[in-house]
């Protein structure tokens, strides 16, 4: 063997071979520096052409968002820990917005607010992504909302009714009970096919946490998707989650499925952005929150509406939650909300502390759409419920200042009473729709007034036992969104009445 031939074998063919594996195409990638970073932002500077909301990325996966760009230096959203970021860390361009995976894989998980799973339950199960910042549908797309969405909830679904596509704002002081309507609207959608995303933005994780186990108590988390970015994760998660959500929905909306968002809470929402902005140096305005702060909020409760059939049918109904400061319903960021919702559910404290639970004050309380697809059967039976429940709580506070009543004012006094009780509804009591439908019926119609307001409780769920078991067929139609005829109320009274009697003699036997 030659010199040649020995030199070929062991350097020659070795580098040959690994010539052919070298990929000799050239890549680009605009590499910048980090000039300063901390408590969620980042400035840096380096980046010739990056597009405003680009996704940039950092060492040890971290993501961030370009969001203030200048010609010197770059603000940039970091959607994680920037204390793992030092000044002179490189980070590159991506070249694509913030996107996150949708599909049906997400059902039952637990995600953060880009949507990576946080429930040790192994990686998702889908390819698909999808950027979380999208316009909302044009007009032409939108249909009317025609179809209600029940909670479950008596005050709501008699008095402040809400349809699909709808946006609700749920709003009330501190520890009023906002997040338990929210959890039992999800609860109540057993039976009706729709899905469900709760969104905690900025909560404790003690909070969190006992919202996933009482939906998976409700046997509700296998068609829920929670997104989660917690009072400690960095505020541009916070930020990005709500939108992060919303995609997750709209996937859902477009095959034609309909879905519940809720979003607990904006208050904290706002408050993760506006530190952002402060920290970016944009200029502050009213309560230091920045100019666009209403922006976002539109943009993200616009994407909720019921869609034409011609694109795909689907419905996506908002319940954005908001935490008012001593009852202070004109603070900017609720005034804001409201101005931007379909209505609102207000929860008083005044009426929690004296157990009148779910707390909602009617009174404040509306809902501008859901009205006008309100079950028939409820408008039957609770059509003026306001209006009456209005005048009782004027005339009770009238009636207070010992003033001598007639029998007339008497009868509405205890009739209202015993609407109050009604109104009255434990956590996680979802009601179908003819049982609400046969309480309300009863405290309208008077069947409750010879009852003392302790035992309305017992006396209601008599009647709505009573009501299943003698009028099936009826409870059927009911909850199929029947009308009431003048018949079929008088069969739902004479069966209530009869149970309310029979319980009554039962009660003097036992007592004799
Ligand atoms: N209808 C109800 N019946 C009985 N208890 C209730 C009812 N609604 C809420 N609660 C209780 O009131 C407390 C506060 O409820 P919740 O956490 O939903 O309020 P929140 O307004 O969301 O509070 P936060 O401001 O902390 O988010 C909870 O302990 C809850 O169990
Ligand atoms: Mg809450």
């Amino acid at each position: 063997m030659s010199l040649f031939d020995i030199l070929s074998e062991t350097l020659f063919d070795p580098l040959e071979r690994a010539r052919e594996n070298v990929d000799a195409r050239l890549e680009m990638a605009e590499i910048a520096r980090i000039l300063s970073v901390g408590n969620g932002v980042a400035q840096v500077a380096g980046f010739t052409d990056l597009h405003a909301d680009e996704l940039v990325s950092f060492p040890h996966g971290i993501m961030g968002i370009a969001s203030n760009l200048r010609q010197d230096r770059i603000g940039v959203i970091v959607l994680g820990d920037t204390d793992r970021l030092r000044p002179g860390d490189k980070l590159r361009r991506t070249g694509r917005v913030v996107d996150v995976p949708v599909g049906a894989a997400l059902l039952g998980r637990v995600v953060d607010g880009l949507g990576r799973p946080i429930d040790g339950n192994g990686p998702l199960d889908t390819d698909e992504r999808q950027p979380v910042e999208r316009p909302a549908p044009p007009i032409m797309h939108r249909a009317p909302v025609d179809v209600p969405l029940q909670t479950g909830i008596k005050a709501i679904d008699a008095a402040i009714p809400i349809g699909r596509g709808q946006r609700e704002l749920i709003l009330g002081d501190r520890q009023t009970g906002k997040t338990a309507i929210a959890v039992d609207a999800i609860l109540n959608q057993r039976d009706t096919g729709v899905l469900s995303i709760y969104c905690a933005i900025g909560q404790r994780a003690s909070a969190v946490a006992r919202v996933i186990q009482d939906l998976r108590k409700g046997g509700a988390l296998e068609r829920t998707i929670i997104v989660v970015a917690g009072g400690n994760d960095a505020p541009g998660l916070q930020f990005v989650a709500p939108y992060a959500a919303t995609t997750m929905a709209e996937h859902f909306m477009a095959q034609g499925r309909d879905v519940l968002i809720v979003y607990d809470d904006l208050t904290r929402h706002a408050r993760a952005y506006r530190e952002l902005s402060l920290l970016l140096r944009r200029p502050p305005g009213r309560e230091a929150y920045p100019g666009d702060i209403f922006y976002i909020h539109s943009r993200l409760l616009e994407r909720a509406t019921h869609l034409r059939d011609e694109h795909g049918g689907g419905s996506l109904t908002a319940l954005p939650v908001v935490e008012t400061q001593a009852q202070n319903i004109s603070a900017y960021i609720p005034t804001n909300l409201i101005s931007i919702t379909d209505g609102q559910v207000y929860l008083s404290p005044e009426l929690f502390e004296k157990g009148q639970l779910p707390a909602i004050d009617i009174g404040t309380s509306v809902s501008r759409v859901g009205g006008k697809v309100q079950l028939p059967a409820f408008r039957a039976v609770a059509g003026n419920l306001r209006l009456m429940y209005s005048q009782f709580e004027e005339l009770e506070s009238f009636a207070r200042f010992g003033t001598q009543l007639d029998d007339e004012t008497r009868i509405k006094l205890t009739r209202g009473q015993r609407v109050r009780e009604i109104l009255k509804q434990r956590e996680h009591q979802h009601l179908n729709v003819p049982e609400q439908v046969a309480a309300l019926l009863a405290a309208t119609e008077g069947l409750l007034d010879d009852i003392a307001p302790d035992d309305v409780a017992a006396a209601e769920e008599t009647v709505q036992n009573a009501v299943q078991k003698f009028e099936p067929d009826l409870c059927e139609r009911i909850g199929a969104g029947a009308d009431l005829s003048q018949d079929d109320r008088d069969a739902l009274i004479a069966t209530m009445r009869r149970a309310l009697h029979a319980k009554e003699d039962e009660k003097d036997n036992g007592d004799a």
